[in-house]
């Protein structure tokens, strides 16, 4: 079973994700992670990530960089999303999440093109969605645990620059796909947004049996 969770940076996309793959005993692939490396390895070879030479000569950066702390801050996300505008910087990412959605037994991937480009397969699709005040109440927050502080206004105004970019690229934008399960975390805790995908999946998955799949 191939699950597919796609939306927005802070959405609660990435624990749902850990979540179910728990849950299902699934792996799971954070594809944003793919990107961000990418954008790092940018920064680290003094490139530019809005060109698309430096950005494609970044895809092959070393499997090592993904455990780099760095990769989970603020200026790393902007970068990635900078670079994952570039079709060949995308092309130079699909063999990867498809090997990885296509193994053997199912795997839970969450990103912005899941569903609609990586995996259009996939036996579950969730769009998960928040409105962009609390994903930046969620970040300021996750920041301050870890002892750094930054305005409200400043994560909005970021996190909207963000979802302006990913929505509106050309090459697989951030979008619902059709026959996608929407669930919006705004007013959910942790628990109850688990507990939603759970119960989408399951309801798929019985959907699925019914239809001889
Ligand atoms: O999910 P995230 O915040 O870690 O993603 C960082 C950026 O990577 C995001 O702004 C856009 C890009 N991205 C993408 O284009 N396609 C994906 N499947 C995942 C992430």
């Amino acid at each position: 079973m191939i699950i597919a969770v796609d939306g927005p940076t802070a959405s609660g996309k990435g624990t749902i994700a850990k979540a179910l793959a728990a849950h299902f005993g699934l792996p799971h692939l954070d594809t944003g992670l793919l990107y961000r490396a990418v954008g790092r390895q940018v920064a680290l070879a003094g490139g530019n990530p809005d060109s698309p030479d430096d950005a494609l000569a970044a895809t092959d950066f070393p499997d090592s960089l993904l455990d780099d702390p760095e990769l989970r801050n603020e200026v790393t996300g902007g970068l990635a999303s900078r670079v994952s505008i570039h079709p060949l910087v995308r092309k130079a990412l699909f063999e990867r999440q498809r090997a990885f959605a296509l193994q053997h037994g199912g795997a839970v991937l969450d990103g912005r093109d899941i569903g609609t480009v990586i995996a259009p397969d996939a036996e579950v699709k969730l769009y998960v969605t928040a409105s962009v005040e609390v994903r930046a109440q969620r970040r300021c927050a996750e920041m301050q645990d870890a002892g750094r502080e930054v305005s409200l206004d400043d994560m909005m105004a970021d996190l909207a620059a963000r979802d302006e970019r990913d929505t509106n690229r050309s090459d697989a934008p951030l979008m619902v796909a059709p026959d996608a399960g929407l669930i919006d975390t705004t007013s959910l805790n942790k628990e109850a947004a688990i507990a939603a995908a759970v119960e989408a999946v399951n309801a798929a998955k019985e959907q699925g049996t019914r239809n001889g799949k």
